[in-house]
Order: structure tokens, then C-alpha cells, then sequence
């Protein structure tokens, strides 16, 4: 999967993508993020990539030109599935929406900032647009690099066994259950028995069983239309 990331604040996006998981899946050479920075596809001399919103009123509108220079640049280079555009009035991103986005072979993220983006870009060459959550951050890269993070991890081969996307919280709605490690005790602190007792078929029935209750505890909302008997 190739991921191109546009920006106008590319050192934002530097750290997320050269660490852990994320490192490994472009090593095996199964995923590839690549950050592009708007400014490179402005003209003029001041490189201008933004401009103030015509009809008043604060706050700099990226501005259609540049934008469209960088997706045709990239589009000539291959097929896009989906050209998205990270802004809070996008659809609420969830593990539903990381699962089908991870099918693609190849995306193009554009992170919004300032104020936004010249609605011509998000009618025109947008075809997806994803909220990360009903709150507003200062841009669209810390929301790019959730998305990115999220879809990369469930390419085939990117987690070995241990890490299984199989197994993560949401994966089958529910809330994942508690996990421990050595030691079996720590100051009066015990493990659960079952876990030790190394009685598979009576483990997986407890996870079930731990998933179930915490998901009742904490995102009740989680359950409805579930029949769990
Ligand atoms: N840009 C600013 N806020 C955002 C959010 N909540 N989700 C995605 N992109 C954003």
C-alpha cells in the first residue's frame, strides 16, 4: 500500500512514521508512507500555498492551485482508490472504517490547516473526507497519522502472531480483555487463576467472558443490537 501524505507541515509527520510497526511494515516492504510538502508545488517566488477567505473574516484558506498540482503530480504516477481529505466535518473514523480503507492499495491524504481548504479542492478532487473524533486540532497531520497508523497495522504480514489485529479491541466489537504477565504475583497482587491453569478451551471462554463484562462496564453503547447468549 502506498500512503501520500500532503501537508504544509511535513516535520509534523516525521516522527509517527519512522518508528515500530509502522517502520517494519515499509522494511518488508508492505507499506509505504510518503509526506509531501505543499510549499514544493507552489509557483512564484513566496511559494504562496494559502491566501485570505474571499467575503472576509479570519483565518487562511489553502489555496485550490497548489493542491491540485501535487494530487495530478501523484495521480500520474499511479491509481488512486480514494483521495481524502482529514477535517472535522468528515465521517467519524472507527475500526470499521480502518478495515475497509486497508483493502486499498493506494491513498492520498490531504491535511486541512488554518482554516480549511478551498471548497473547489473538496468538490472536485476529494473523494473522502474522515473526522478523527468531534474535536478541533490545529491541522490535519496528528488525524492523518491516526488513520495511516490504524490502517497500516491490519495489512497482512505487517503484525506477526503476538500482535494479531485478530485479537484487538473492536475487532469483534468488543472491548478487548485484561492481559497480565510475570510475575503470577507481585505483592499480594494475583494473576487469575484460569490463566495458569493452562486450560485453553476454559481461557478463551474467560477472555470471552471479560470482554463481554468490561465492554457492559465502560461502552455499553457497544452492545446494542448484539445477542451475546
Ligand atoms: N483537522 C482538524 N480537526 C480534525 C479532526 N477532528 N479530524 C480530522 N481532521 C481534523
Amino acid at each position: 500500500m502506498h500512503v501520500d501524505i500532503i501537508t504544509v507541515v511535513p516535520g509534523l509527520l516525521e516522527g509517527p512514521f519512522s518508528h515500530s510497526i509502522l517502520q517494519r511494515a515499509e522494511d518488508k516492504g508492505l507499506a509505504k508512507v510518503r509526506i509531501h510538502n505543499l510549499r514544493d508545488y507552489a509557483t512564484g517566488k513566496q511559494k504562496q500555498v494559502d491566501d485570505y477567505a474571499f467575503g472576509g473574516g479570519a483565518g487562511m484558506v489553502l489555496m485550490i492551485e497548489p493542491v491540485l498540482r501535487c494530487i495530478n503530480a501523484l495521480k500520474a504516477q499511479r491509481t488512486y482508490d480514494e483521495v481524502i481529505y482529514m477535517s472535522p466535518d468528515g465521517e467519524v473514523f472507527d475500526q470499521k472504517m480502518a478495515n475497509s480503507l486497508s483493502l486499498n492499495e493506494n491513498l492520498i491524504i490531504l491535511c486541512g490547516h488554518y482554516k480549511g481548504v478551498d471548497e473547489r479542492v473538496r468538490q472536485h478532487l476529494i473523494t473522502k473526507e474522515i473526522s478523527i473524533g468531534d474535536y478541533v486540532l490545529s491541522g490535519g497531520e496528528l488525524a492523518a497519522a491516526v488513520v495511516t497508523d490504524a490502517v497500516i497495522r491490519l495489512i497482512p504480514g505487517v503484525l506477526n502472531d503476538e500482535t494479531s489485529a485478530l485479537t484487538d479491541s473492536f475487532q469483534d466489537g468488543l472491548l478487548a480483555p485484561p492481559v497480565y504477565t510475570r510475575p503470577a504475583e507481585y505483592e499480594g497482587m494475583k494473576v487469575p487463576e484460569i490463566l495458569l491453569s493452562g486450560h485453553g478451551a476454559k481461557i478463551e471462554n474467560w477472555r470471552f467472558e471479560e470482554s463481554v463484562r468490561r465492554t457492559k462496564e465502560r461502552r455499553p453503547d457497544l452492545l446494542e443490537g448484539k445477542n451475546l447468549e
